[in-house]
């Protein structure tokens, strides 16, 4: 079965019978204001793309991976969480739990068996793990877990012959916890997406940072120009640009803490945030979602357990309109009481 996923407008609009343009979709977690798209050379569109392009070794700079780490471009994240699980015999694979559920899927997929933890599970469980995949910070919940501590998974797993995979595709803005710098080594895969940070997820473009000789093997899985040309231009141009994530980081750090106030005020405590979301666990999440949706305000809803992820206004129109949204929202409330 298909995994459902945030950022379908056009079945809101559909169902609701709202114009698209008068939406706010904030039910994804891809910052709301991306990295300026340049205009693109017309030989980047004429021309097949090449690996030896200079793109992984800065994207190798860019995210702090030492020179001997191999660095993959790929088409998102997800096409790296497709194809990995198909270059080990199958397992016993630790996904969390709940977690963007695509990891599962794949890893199920390939014929593994997935077992689901909460928290970073302990050394006996992991004893009896063939690899561990984590998301750091997790999606949705906004939970964080040391590098000291996945330092240590990663270093019984590989004692074990196992792999530790992180999803780092919400680090970026607060890169310190990265497990990039440690890369190279064997056992550790660390995914980093062009999607959120940048807001470009419909670029599709991502990178898996691990040892040579397996991204070799993701290489070879994923065939020849698996990355279009002017999405490795893009990730070229966007990774260079310092100034913009500076001050894009510090924006954000700004927006989510309002987006954090705005939410408490309406009694939506979050529990777990990261810049560009706020996971918050509530008991009726489906009816809040469609208060919203009356109000046109797109938010994604989780049943198991109940809670509501809230994405990044962008625009100060926006805002206003999260905030009318959420004002409504606590006049019906009160009176439902
Ligand atoms: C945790 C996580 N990892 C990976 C992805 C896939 O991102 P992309 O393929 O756009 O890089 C998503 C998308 O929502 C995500 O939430």
């Amino acid at each position: 079965m298909a995994v459902s996923h945030g950022g379908r407008l056009n079945q809101a609009v559909r169902e609701w019978g709202i114009p698209p343009q008068q939406w706010l979709d904030l039910s994804t977690g891809i910052n709301p204001l991306p990295w300026p798209v340049p205009d693109i050379p017309a030989r980047v569109w004429q021309r097949l793309p090449e690996d030896d392009d200079g793109l992984p070794d800065l994207a190798r700079h860019w995210a702090g991976a030492p020179a001997h780490a191999g660095c993959l471009p790929v088409a998102g994240t997800q096409a790296g969480i497709q194809a990995l699980p198909r270059l080990r015999a199958p397992g016993r694979i630790g996904v969390p739990y709940p977690a963007y559920a695509e990891h599962a899927q794949w890893w199920r997929a390939a014929g593994h068996d997935v077992i689901p933890f909460s928290d970073l599970p302990s050394r006996v469980a992991i004893e009896s793990l063939d690899a561990l995949v984590w998301i750091n910070p997790n999606n949705p919940t906004g939970e964080w877990v040391s590098r000291e501590r996945l330092v240590a998974c990663h270093e019984q797993l590989v004692g074990q012959g196992g792999w530790l995979v992180v999803d780092e595709a919400f680090i970026d803005a607060e890169p310190e916890q990265s497990l990039v710098p440690e890369t190279g080594r064997a056992g550790l895969i660390v995914y980093r997406s062009m999607g959120k940070f940048f807001g470009l997820a419909g670029l599709r473009g991502g990178m898996v940072f691990g040892p040579h000789e397996l991204c070799d093997q993701l290489d070879a899985a994923l065939g020849p120009w698996s990355v279009s040309h002017p999405t490795r231009y893009l990730m070229q141009q966007a990774l260079a640009d310092a100034s913009w994530q500076q001050a894009a980081a510090h924006r954000l750090r700004n927006d989510s803490q309002w987006l954090g106030a705005m939410l408490r005020e309406a009694g939506l405590e979050p529990q777990g945030s990261t810049l560009l979301f706020a996971y918050c666990p509530c008991d009726n999440p489906v009816r809040i979602a469609r208060s919203l949706a009356e109000q046109a305000v797109l938010v994604r809803v989780f049943e198991t357990p109940p809670a509501l992820r809230f994405g990044l206004p962008g625009s100060q129109t926006e805002w206003q309109h999260l905030e009318r949204a959420l004002h409504y929202l606590n006049g019906r409330i009160a009176t439902s009481r």
